[in-house]
């Protein structure tokens, strides 16, 4: 129980991979604050955590809005004096090339995904310098390798990955680890919006498994166990990096 006393932050735990970090660290021992904007399903998570036994805060929390996020913020040091480990999970994706995403589209992808890890890490940086604590932003592989119909979405996930190495260089010496993870397909909420937006669902996800020397798309645990990693002593010398965990993320054309 290593994490025991440890408060871990998890923005968009109401599902898939926030979700399945969020599990994971509170099994580890962790008290876990579930924050999402769907607080239903914050709520659904925090139930799953206690049924294991675990310790959780359902929260509802925009991370596109500063005075939600400030909220969040007052929430979570009321509730528990301190937080250790801020994972900025959240995101929307918006399957579309530039030509057909308008600027209401660009803006809410960009403030969520984005302006979110930006607010979040603002808001949390006190705290995180007090506990000397770690930040953990989701990215994606489709920070560097881009695939069609979602160019937004690309943006902000490079974006992320340039914002993971500023803050790592701007706040080591407080003590502060920054790192990102770029997972490869999972099984999880953006995924299955992106393969439902394709004339073959069943097809597409087929076909995306073969993006992957594993041939097969990822769980939502296996980023989850990298995220604990990262987050723990394990990587005391970790930071400014993005961890890709990809099954091994081809070249973008399945094997014929
Ligand atoms: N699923 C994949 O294949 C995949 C691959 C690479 C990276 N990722 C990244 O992993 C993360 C999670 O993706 P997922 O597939 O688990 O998504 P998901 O849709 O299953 O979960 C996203 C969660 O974020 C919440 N959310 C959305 N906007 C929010 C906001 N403004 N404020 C607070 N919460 C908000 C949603 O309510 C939802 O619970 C994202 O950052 C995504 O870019 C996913």
């Amino acid at each position: 129980m290593k994490w025991k006393d440890r408060t871990v932050v998890i923005t968009g735990s109401g599902s898939g991979i926030g979700r399945a970090c969020a599990l994971a660290f509170a099994k580890a021992g962790a008290t876990v604050v579930v924050a999402d904007r769907n607080l239903p399903a914050a709520q659904d998570t925090v139930a799953r955590i206690k049924e294991g036994g675990g310790e959780g805060l359902a929260v509802y929390a925009d991370v596109a809005d500063p005075t939600s996020v400030a909220g969040l913020v007052e929430t979570t040091i009321k509730a528990f004096g301190k937080i250790d480990t801020l994972v900025n999970n959240a995101a929307i994706q918006i399957n579309k090339t530039v030509a057909d995403t308008s600027f209401e589209e660009w803006n809410a992808q960009m403030a969520v995904n984005v302006g979110g890890v930006f607010l979040c890490s603002k808001l949390f940086l006190p705290y995180l310098r007090t506990s000397r604590g770690n930040i953990v932003n989701m990215s994606s592989v489709n920070g560097y390798f881009v695939e069609p119909s979602c160019a937004g979405y690309c943006a902000t996930k490079a974006a992320i990955m340039g914002l993971t190495k500023a803050m790592a260089i701007d706040h080591g010496h407080e003590g502060i680890r920054v790192n990102c993870i770029c997972p490869g397909y999972i099984d999880a909420g953006l995924a299955e919006g992106y393969f439902q937006s394709q004339a073959n669902p069943a097809q597409a996800r087929k076909d995306a498994g073969k993006l992957h020397a594993l041939w097969r798309i990822g769980k939502a645990e296996e980023v989850a166990q990298v995220a604990i990693f990262l987050a723990s002593e394990e990587a005391s010398f970790v930071t400014g990096s993005a961890y890709v965990v990809d099954g091994g993320f081809g070249s973008g054309l399945p094997p014929k």
